[in-house]
């Protein structure tokens, strides 16, 4: 049991997907991850802050971190940024999804 808890506690060659990781929880959990030895995709709508991120994941992990600009409102972006890490970057093995929208219709919440 301990030996299975430790081997899912070890992210060494993983990739993980975090969107939202320019900030907040998004940003934290990649924190967690690099320092678990995974590598990162980090996925958000502002560069800078994404890539000031990945430089501390690296520092963290000793290991790659990869910045995607996507917008997950759009569609078409989330089609062509995940070819992009599928073709480029590898397979994702863990999806951290921290950025998400939603249509909120009023009128239409039953109590
Ligand atoms: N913090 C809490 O205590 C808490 C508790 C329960 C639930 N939540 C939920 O957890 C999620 C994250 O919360 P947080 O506190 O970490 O929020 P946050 O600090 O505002 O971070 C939101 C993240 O989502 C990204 N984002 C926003 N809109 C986006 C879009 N259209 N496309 C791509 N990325 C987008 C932002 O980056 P860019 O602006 O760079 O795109 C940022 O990295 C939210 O959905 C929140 O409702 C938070």
């Amino acid at each position: 049991m301990l030996t299975r808890l430790r081997e899912l506690r070890d992210l060494n060659g993983k990739l993980v997907l975090i969107t939202g990781a320019s900030s907040g929880l998004g940003k934290l959990v990649a924190y967690e991850v690099a320092a678990r030895g995974a590598n990162v995709v980090l996925c958000a709508r502002n560069l800078k802050a994404l890539r000031k991120v990945a430089d501390k994941c690296k520092e963290i992990s000793q290991t790659d971190a990869y910045v995607v600009e996507l917008d997950v409102s759009d569609p078409d972006a989330i089609d062509r940024q995940l070819t992009h890490v599928l073709q480029d970057i590898g397979s994702v093995d863990i999806l951290v999804n921290s950025a998400g929208f939603g249509i909120f219709v009023k009128g239409t919440r039953k109590m």
